[in-house]
């Protein structure tokens, strides 16, 4: 989709009509809060998803870091853009329409927020290790729900219920990945500490940052 916008529309201009023509005039019109969105949403998605992988996370902690920067700076330009987007996002056919979007879209852009703010001040003030994991886990949830809307949004193009349903989409979107993240991201902190491997961990990395 990232590819789509940044790269073969601006080259195929007229390609709009065929996919969310709907929205060409607004995206026209607020083309840069729209790009900042696209392109820092995209680099969140997959520096997020890199720093997730064990592998690479437990190999050194300097690319961790690295990462996680990244990461951070990504969703702090993307989601202020978001939640602009947010009062021009297409309402459908339906009454209200406008209303449900916008304070879903808005919504999710707030949480997205608060939840990066949660595992930066864990790890950089607090030095909690399990707190930092948990609500990282919880941000990325919410960054993958780019992923989780479009899946959604091609099942309303194919069941042609696009035009009613979609404000429905900036809630239904990223309600069940939040709840399922928690959920999940509580059940790993726990196991971790059973092992007892979350003291050592912790340890490890203040130790790290001191170095
Ligand atoms: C998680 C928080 C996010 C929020 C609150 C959010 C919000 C929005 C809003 C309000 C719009 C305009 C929708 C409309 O016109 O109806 C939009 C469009 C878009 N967003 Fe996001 N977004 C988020 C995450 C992301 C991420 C991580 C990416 C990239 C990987 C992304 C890529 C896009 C794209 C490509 C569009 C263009 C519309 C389309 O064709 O689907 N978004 N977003």
């Amino acid at each position: 989709m990232s590819t789509l916008y940044l790269v073969v529309m601006p080259i195929v201009p007229g390609l709009h009509q065929y996919y969310f023509s709907q929205q060409a005039q607004t995206y026209a019109t607020y083309e840069i809060p729209l790009l900042g969105h696209i392109v820092f949403g995209s680099i969140a998605l997959i520096l997020g998803a890199l720093n997730l992988v064990s592998g690479l996370r437990a190999r050194t902690g300097s690319t961790h870091r690295r990462l996680g920067l990244g990461y951070t700076l990504a969703v702090a330009i993307s989601a202020p853009c978001a939640m602009f987007m947010a009062f021009h996002a297409y309402p459908g056919t339906i009454p209200g329409g406008q209303w449900i979007v916008t304070s879903g879209f808005f919504t999710l852009a707030l949480v997205w927020l608060a939840t990066l703010v949660l595992a930066v001040h864990a790890i950089t003030v607090r030095h909690d290790v399990a707190a930092h994991r948990f609500w990282m886990i919880v941000s990325f949830s919410l960054t993958f729900v780019a992923v989780v809307l479009r899946v959604e949004n091609g099942i309303l193009l194919a069941t042609g219920t696009f035009e009613t349903l979609y404000p429905f989409l900036a809630w239904i979107a990223w309600i069940p990945n939040l709840v399922i993240a928690m959920l999940l991201a509580r059940r790993l902190n726990r196991s971790r500490v059973n092992r007892g491997s979350s003291s050592s961990a912790s340890l490890t990395l203040v130790n790290e940052q001191r170095a």
